[in-house]
């Protein structure tokens, strides 16, 4: 069985799947203090999935699930993930994204599980000082959200020194679009991300969606992301997982397409999708965007044999699908029956 720390969330979630669709069991822990509870329902009716609610800065919650359940390996999704809200709490973020992981290797070793794929961020690297960036790259992290991120990474260093605990580090850029059968998709709330703040603003009742600087040394003035479609995101979690378990050693990889768009590129392609005109608040720059990040994916391709497939395009039609089932509050509807 797997352990899947933060299935309930938005990353989690469809690792699940995939991992259900491998013929794998799956045991998700979370806190669902973001994650929600109409996931792991919808999420159980695809394959073997256990539900243990509890929190990793609980050593007691995590203990017991290593005691009660025969854990093969881990991927570790749960922790915060507001770069902003890191800047003014960095308190929360430390305890919770490196207290928790702690206790979670703490456990991990008291009952010799030695597979772990941790979900990290290319806000390890920071400003970048070269685009587009590859593994090599300086991690110099601005916010503390990256840096508990990449204090994790050094840890899993030294635990596989230590203690021959392995390893795969999946760095991720952007991460865009939704199931493409709608059994999950992006729930945040708050939202803060740019498509599914596009795209809701199309619905009755929606903010207008606000466009943060235009100002940035790019092609047309805006950000320019690398966006990497969720179902090709959650593949190489699979990957990863067969890497560890034929023998591959601790490694670090990048997660993203190689190319990048511009926030203009990426409102009009949701303009394109919907049908629709979205009015627009041009607004100032928001405080921390790089001007631009985009992935060099090529040791991943090397050696998880990874490939991403689907377009920014395909990721947006998706997130579209998804906003609309959010919308209609079919998830609430059903849960409570
Ligand atoms: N943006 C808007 N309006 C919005 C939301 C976003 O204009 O309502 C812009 C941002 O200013 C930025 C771009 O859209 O230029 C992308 O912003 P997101 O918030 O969607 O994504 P980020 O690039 O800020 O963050 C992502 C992950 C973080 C991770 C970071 C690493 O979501 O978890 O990449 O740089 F830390």
């Amino acid at each position: 069985m797997i352990l899947v720390t933060g299935g309930a969330g938005y990353i989690g979630s469809h690792c699940v799947l995939a991992l259900l669709e491998h013929g794998y069991d799956v045991l998700i822990f979370d806190n669902l203090s973001t994650g929600h509870i109409e996931t792991v329902e919808r999420l159980k009716k695809y394959g073997k999935v256990d539900f243990q609610k509890g929190d990793l800065t609980n050593i007691s919650d995590i203990n017991s699930v290593f005691r009660n359940y025969s854990i093969d390996a881990v991927i570790h999704f749960a922790a915060f993930s507001q770069v902003a809200e890191s800047v003014k709490n960095p308190q929360k973020y430390y305890m919770n994204n490196v207290g928790g992981t702690m206790n979670l290797l703490s456990a991990m070793l008291e009952f010799g599980v030695k597979k772990i794929v941790f979900s990290s961020t290319a806000a390890t690297y920071g400003e970048p000082v070269y685009i587009p960036i590859d593994e090599k790259h300086p991690q110099n992290p601005i916010n503390p959200y990256g840096q508990s991120k990449l204090m994790i990474e050094k840890i899993m260093d030294d635990y596989d020194k230590a203690y021959n605990l392995r390893s795969v580090r999946l760095r991720y850029f952007n991460v865009a679009g939704a199931d493409s059968q709608g059994r999950v998709g992006e729930w945040h709330e708050p939202e803060t991300h740019l498509i599914p703040n596009i795209l809701k603003s199309t619905f009755s009742g929606g903010q207008t969606f606000k466009m943060f600087g235009t100002d940035y040394d790019t092609k047309d003035g805006t950000c320019v992301r690398d966006y990497i479609n969720i179902e090709d995101l959650a593949k190489a979690h699979i990957l990863a997982l067969e890497y560890l378990n034929n023998g591959g050693e601790t490694n670090f990889f990048n997660l993203g397409t190689n190319e990048g768009n511009t926030v203009k590129e990426v409102f009009a392609s949701c303009e394109k999708v919907t049908n629709k005109n979205i009015p627009v608040d041009v607004c100032p720059r928001r405080e921390g965007d790089p001007a631009s990040l985009v992935a060099d994916n090529t040791k991943a391709k090397h050696v998880l044999q990874w490939l991403p497939e689907k377009s920014l395009e395909y990721s947006i039609d998706k997130a579209f699908e998804w906003e609309k089932i959010l919308n209609s509050s079919i998830l609430t509807t059903n849960s409570s029956k």
